[in-house]
């Protein structure tokens, strides 16, 4: 018997459907290449779980997620949910299945593929060679913390960090940072918050274990700046939940467009592997949007959950490949663009190259 996984599978809403189709066509194509085999199970989440059994995380969801290997996720949320009670939304039904699934480690890399230096607002000598990667703190912080409520004039949450949190994401960054170009700048507002200086405080006590991790610390502000101003000199970016929502959307741009970067989200169990982008309602169903957020997110779940580093490498270079031949998807298609793909096509392609 060869290889087999079972990988769950989310679609979504808006674009969600379109773009996990391209991952799993692309998953395929590498898989038969590779000799390992891939069945998948489909699951409900969000505003399609929402439409068909009345809640945004289904137990059965829930339930099932734990029996694989590995799940893919597309996107979710939509305006035909956005005025539901907070604990029925989509989002709600995200955040809970991160929280349940115990996935405290979300890694959003950001690259500039050199065919699309010219891609990003910022000019090329200020992107070209950006790799960097955001570690975000994902189960805690302020998206979680307790007391919360939103009252007749007044609203609250609270932003709460343990050290044991703070230390376990640290250890993710620092490791991370080992097979990379071992430095890890911990993002904060130390000079204001004080769990920002818990958070400062466990990080430093991380470090000592990492003595070859050249370690520095800079406030959220400032980084929000420094990313747009030479984003060069990031290496590792280690930030907690909501900073790490913001900047890595800010440094999505750097790439040229939010449709190219991947995530993982891991932890002690099965891991998710997302885009970083939303549900973009507004293209859904068109059949342009850009597939390659989540086909690279296929591949980091090969590389993180399923350690298949061979076809790992074989879609990464196929999305490179694809790129650097001139096909772009419409949110690309003013930068060197030989040929305006459709989704299906994008992912036609890349599967075509990944399968060699
Ligand atoms: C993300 C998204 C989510 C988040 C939303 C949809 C709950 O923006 O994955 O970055 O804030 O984490
Ligand atoms: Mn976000």
């Amino acid at each position: 018997m060869g290889r087999e996984y079972k990988i769950g599978v989310i679609k979504g809403d808006g674009i969600g459907p379109e773009i996990v189709e391209e991952a799993i066509r692309v998953l395929d194509a590498v898989s038969v290449r590779c000799g390992f085999n891939l069945k998948y199970e489909e699951f409900l989440l969000g505003g399609a779980a929402i439409d068909e059994t009345g809640v945004p995380l289904p137990d059965k969801t829930l339930k099932g997620v734990a029996k694989c290997d590995a799940v893919l996720f597309g996107a979710i949320g939509g305006p035909k949910w956005d005025n539901l009670e907070r604990h029925l939304r989509p989002e709600t039904g995200l955040l809970g299945l991160r929280k349940a699934m115990g996935t405290f480690a979300n890694l959003r890399p950001a690259m500039v593929y050199k065919e699309l230096v010219n891609a990003s607002t910022l000019k090329p000598s200020v992107v070209e060679g950006v790799d960097l990667m955001v570690v975000r703190e994902l189960i805690g912080g302020i998206y979680f913390g307790e007391p919360r409520a939103l009252l007749e004039d007044r609203a609250y949450n609270t932003m709460v960090y343990t050290k044991d949190e703070v230390r376990r994401i640290a250890k993710v960054a620092f490791e991370i940072a080992m097979k990379r170009n071992k430095r890890v700048c911990s993002v904060d507002k130390a000079n204001v918050l004080e769990v920002s200086q818990l958070w400062r405080e466990t990080v430093e006590e991380v470090a000592k274990d990492y003595p070859k991790v050249e370690l520095s610390h800079m406030y959220v502000d400032n980084a929000a700046m420094q990313l747009i101003r030479a984003p060069k000199q990031f290496d590792v970016i280690l930030t907690g939940n909501i900073f790490g929502d913001i900047l890595s959307d800010a440094a999505s741009m750097l790439s040229g467009s939010i449709g190219l970067l991947p995530s993982a989200s891991i932890g002690s169990g099965v891991g998710l592997f997302e885009p970083i982008h939303g549900s973009a309602p507004d293209i859904a169903g068109q059949g342009i949007a850009n597939p390659i957020a989540t086909i690279a997110s296929a591949s980091m779940m090969l590389r993180y959950a399923l350690n298949e580093i061979e076809a790992a490498k074989k879609i990464d270079s196929a999305i490179a490949k694809v790129l650097s031949e001139g096909y772009r998807t419409g949110d690309l298609s003013s930068f060197d663009a030989k040929e305006i793909c459709a989704t299906s096509d994008m992912g036609a392609l890349i599967a075509d190259y990944a399968s060699r």
